[in-house]
């Protein structure tokens, strides 16, 4: 068993320390507290059957979405984590109206990163046993350190994210992550409590034969979209494809890297910008498809290069194998 628990989470941390441009540790720190979280919701999520965690919290979020309690509890492990270890400047999360600024007596706003979190990614699923995630996005401060944190520090585009990743709360708990220099997946040993790598230098194959999507809302759906899907079914070299739609954002993601595929959560005539976040959805699972040799785009334009002009903004998404995403444009770009 277990032939792969060769290297932690936390002796990689260490050792790729050095290959970051401004290294001061901080980002380490950072990192090891996202790993500690983690390990936190996973135990809180796996309870879920258990205690009375499941069902929904009785609030709606700003976006108008029923919270779920664990929901709420994911929210509150992060940030408080986050928080007790001083080691962020900010948080934005999908939970909060707003961002919040975190200051210490001692530590005078001198931390230099902001993080955006969606802290349990497909939590409709919760209740009926099906892989939920957290999503997380670090950005650099602009503003400078010492003075307290401002939206502009959260409002920066894809590329200039210095991490990302996700932990994926499924069969086994993962936690998958990029520094901008490719994709690693680490699964936790519940036993030992120990993250170990067990997915080195993950890539998307260059193309797939799996499509997710929400096909219930078929109808709503840009005539590029819908032409794209009947794309997909038709009988024609490798096709038809393989329709697999969790409703998990971060459980598709992972599956269609490991296997090839293409996500996608389109705009409709109900939802003018689709549904899923710009900030702490988007950007972050972009930055690991393209660190995974994969792409993302919002049917025109690159995830990453979008200039955001708000904290929870919604935006289309396209994202997976880069042959697929590519010819989901060319259907989108038809007059
Ligand atoms: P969240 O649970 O954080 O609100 O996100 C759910 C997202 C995403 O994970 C998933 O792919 C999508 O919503 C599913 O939406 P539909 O039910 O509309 O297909
Ligand atoms: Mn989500
Ligand atoms: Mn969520």
């Amino acid at each position: 068993m277990f032939e792969k628990q060769h290297r932690t989470l936390g002796e990689f941390i260490i050792a790729n320390q050095n290959s970051f441009q401004y290294t001061s540790g901080e980002l380490s720190r950072l990192l090891n507290g996202i790993r500690l979280a983690a390990k936190v919701v996973n135990h809180e999520v796996n309870k879920a059957g258990l205690v009375d965690i499941i069902g929904a919290a009785g609030e709606t979020n700003i976006q108008g979405e029923n919270q779920q309690k664990l929901d709420v509890l994911a929210n509150e492990k992060f940030i408080q984590t986050l928080k007790n270890r001083e080691i962020v400047c900010g948080i934005a999360s999908e939970e909060e109206d707003d961002f919040i600024s975190i200051n210490s007596f001692d530590k005078q706003h001198q931390n230099k990163y902001v993080v955006l979190i969606d802290p349990l990614d497909g939590s409709s699923n919760i209740d009926v046993n099906v892989s939920v995630g957290t999503i997380f996005s670090i950005y650099r401060r602009v503003t400078p350190v010492g003075t307290p944190v401002t939206l502009e520090d959260f409002l920066q585009p894809g590329k200039n994210q210095i991490a990302a990743g996700y932990i994926i709360y499924g069969t086994s708990t993962m936690l998958v992550y990029t520094t901008g220099d490719g994709v690693n997946g680490f699964t936790l040993n519940p036993a030992l409590g120990t993250f170990y790598l067990s997915h080195p230098d993950m890539q998307f194959p260059e193309t797939g034969k799996i499509y997710s999507v929400n096909e219930g809302n078929y109808i709503h759906f840009p005539q590029g979209v819908k032409d794209y899907i009947k794309y997909c079914q038709m009988e024609e070299g490798d096709r038809p494809y393989t329709s697999r739609y969790i409703g998990s954002l971060v459980s598709d993601f992972h599956r269609n890297m490991i296997k090839g595929g293409i996500y996608m959560y389109p705009k409709s005539s109900k939802a003018q910008n689709g549904k899923l976040r710009l900030l702490y959805e988007c950007n972050p699972m972009a930055f690991l498809a393209e660190q995974a040799n994969g792409k993302a785009s919002d049917g025109f334009q690159r995830i990453m290069d979008i200039q955001p002009t708000e904290l929870h903004q919604r935006v289309p998404f396209f994202c997976g194998s880069k042959k697929m995403v590519e010819k989901a444009e060319e259907f989108m770009a038809k007059p």
